[in-house]
């Protein structure tokens, strides 16, 4: 396998709205990410991911851009960001910026030549149909409720929006639009900084002819997946980005896509296919959802499902593709709530999780805040909550179709994206020591116990933990580039794997219960001079890699 940078490394998500004020507006900003890159470099990781900071009228929060080449006033200036970039860059931390092309905001200065006129030549950059019989042109549903359209007066034709009404989709079809990206690409890829994650990005080539999706139920609006994820043209459109752009830059690449499979994932991530570098994909994350409904209808996780699903990834991609390894981002609920236990055993479940997931083959990110184990919220008000999908949700559900607030409320707690969002709990000052003024959306009540503070100040906490567990990979070759094999195939409580590298073993096993599972190692291991390389809890280990009794989430690690 070939070796690169991008799979060695580690990358850490900021999502700027709520990561560090500086000015006591309440609002994250670039000024105060410089502030904490020290705290960054101490954790040792070696790229941030940094969601959009461009201008934006924050219909969702920033991922609805208005000017893909200039910075939203409230994060600061060009002036800051070039500065924090030279600040990363200094530390030897890489900077990969979100790139949000599927659609732009309907205040882009593009939007608002396109809806003028049909003739306009900047009609063909949205996607525009008449309607059909007094109703929109299809029967596709926005992923954030009702339909994918909008009704425009001035040329009385509709536009697609797969989002909100105001994330009006680019149309990939037209080499105007495409040629347009690739210089802003080039913009800021000249700037210096050294990569994207994209958005979305399967998302861009639609089906011809809109036709409607399946719709067995009768609702007014269904799911359009089937006709726009990977549709007919994508792999046409990214090999012309990376034949225009990427491939005159050493940069990473990370491709955000729903629906998704692995086979599909090795035509979007083969170097040979010179398209992209990896993919985020979601499998694993709607294993806790009813199948076929939309998230909010949620079920318990059953562990076999996310063992079976993640490890058809690893199997899948290996020497093909190559994977991404992700809990968190600001879209998912906090994984040690989710997944772990975050009142009894929050600091074990959290280590669990992060030895599990870092032990795998791919590039793992980190969420901010995942680093000392923050979690979910639960505000008592739907008021509270500033997410547009949960507003939405909960106006169709609650106001409009009168479902019962509480269960509603419930999904909320357990699904919102405002779970991530709330701000980073740096000290346990007012509002957790990110603002000196009133957050944008409250702090997480919890943040005088759970905070970055306490946990530097403690070497055995979660933060410490993440560090070991990143110093690890840069020491272990094995931990990146090893072969998986899953074991224990249908045991409920009990992931374990085995890697192998150039002669050399690793055996992973990790509880993901409060209970107390026994581990056997199954026959026909040929494992030899035993060393346990990290462990989630310190002191005596009873029994040896063969076989043991677990502690409530533990984990081990052992190397051979
Ligand atoms: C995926 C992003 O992660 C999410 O936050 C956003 O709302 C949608 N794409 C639309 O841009």
């Amino acid at each position: 396998m070939e070796k690169n940078w991008w799979k060695e490394a580690v990358v850490y998500q900021i999502y700027p709205r709520s990561f560090m004020d500086s000015n006591g507006d309440g609002i994250g900003d670039i000024k105060g990410i410089i502030s904490k890159l020290d705290y960054l470099k101490e954790l040792g990781v070696d790229v941030v991911w940094l969601s959009p900071v461009y201008q934006s009228p924050n219909d969702d929060n920033g991922y609805d851009i208005s000017d893909y080449r200039k910075i939203m006033d409230e994060f600061g200036t060009m002036d800051d960001w070039d500065e924090m970039l030279k600040e990363m860059h200094d530390r030897g931390i890489k900077l990969v910026m979100d790139l949000v092309v599927n659609h732009s905001s309907d205040e882009h200065a593009w939007f608002a030549e396109s809806r003028q006129s049909k003739d306009n030549p900047y009609r063909d950059y949205y996607i525009w149909r008449p309607g059909k019989d007094g109703k929109e042109p299809n029967n596709w549903e926005s992923v954030f409720s009702g339909s994918a359209w909008k009704y425009d007066e001035a040329t009385d034709e509709y536009f697609l929006h797969l989002f909100s009404k105001k994330q009006p989709d680019l149309n990939w079809e037209n080499p105007n639009l495409r040629n347009e990206i690739y210089e802003m690409m080039k913009f800021w890829l000249d700037k210096g900084i050294d990569g994207f994650r994209m958005d979305v990005i399967n998302f861009i080539s639609k089906e011809e002819g809109l036709p409607d999706a399946d719709n067995p139920e009768g609702k007014p609006f269904a799911p359009g997946g089937q006709h726009f994820m990977n549709g007919p043209r994508i792999h046409e459109f990214l090999k012309e980005m990376n034949k225009e752009v990427l491939s005159h830059y050493d940069v990473m690449t990370v491709g955000e896509m729903p629906g998704v499979s692995p086979d599909e994932g090795i035509l979007y991530t083969d170097a040979e296919e010179n398209e992209l570098n990896m993919v985020f994909q979601f499998e694993h994350m709607d294993l806790d959802t009813e199948p076929g409904k939309s998230k909010w209808h949620v079920k318990p996780l059953d562990l076999r499902d996310l063992k079976h699903s993640l490890s058809r990834w690893q199997k899948g991609m290996q020497g093909k593709g190559w994977n991404s390894l992700y809990w968190n981002n600001h879209d998912q609920p906090r994984i040690v709530s989710r997944f772990g236990d975050d009142r009894s055993y929050r600091v074990e479940s959290a280590k669990m999780l992060a030895t599990c997931l870092h032990m795998m083959q791919g590039t793992p990110y980190i969420y901010q805040g995942e680093e000392f184990g923050m979690t979910n919220v639960r505000f008592d008000s739907i008021q509270q909550y500033k997410d547009i999908e949960t507003h939405n949700m909960y106006k169709e559900r609650v106001i409009e179709n009168k479902e019962d607030p509480a269960e509603v409320m419930n999904s909320i707690y357990i699904k919102g994206r405002d779970n991530a969002r709330t701000p980073i709990q740096w000290d346990d000052s007012k509002n957790g020591g990110f603002t000196e003024g009133t957050p944008w959306i409250e702090v997480n009540p919890n943040y005088k116990e759970i905070n970055a503070k306490a946990a530097l100040e403690d070497s055995a906490s979660i933060f410490h933990y993440y560090k070991n567990l990143i110093n690890l990979r840069k020491n272990h070759e094995i931990i990146v580039y090893g072969s998986y094999e899953l074991i224990l195939e249908e045991d409920p409580e009990i992931f374990a794997f085995i890697r192998e590298y150039n002669g050399e073993k690793l055996l992973v096993a990790a509880n993901f219960s409060g209970n107390n599972p026994e581990f056997r190692l199954p026959e026909g291991f040929e494992l030899k001079e035993p060393e346990l390389l990290v462990a989630n809890y310190e002191g005596q280990h009873e029994g040896t890699y063969e076989g043991f009794t677990m502690r409530p989430w533990e984990a081990r690690v052992y190397k051979f």
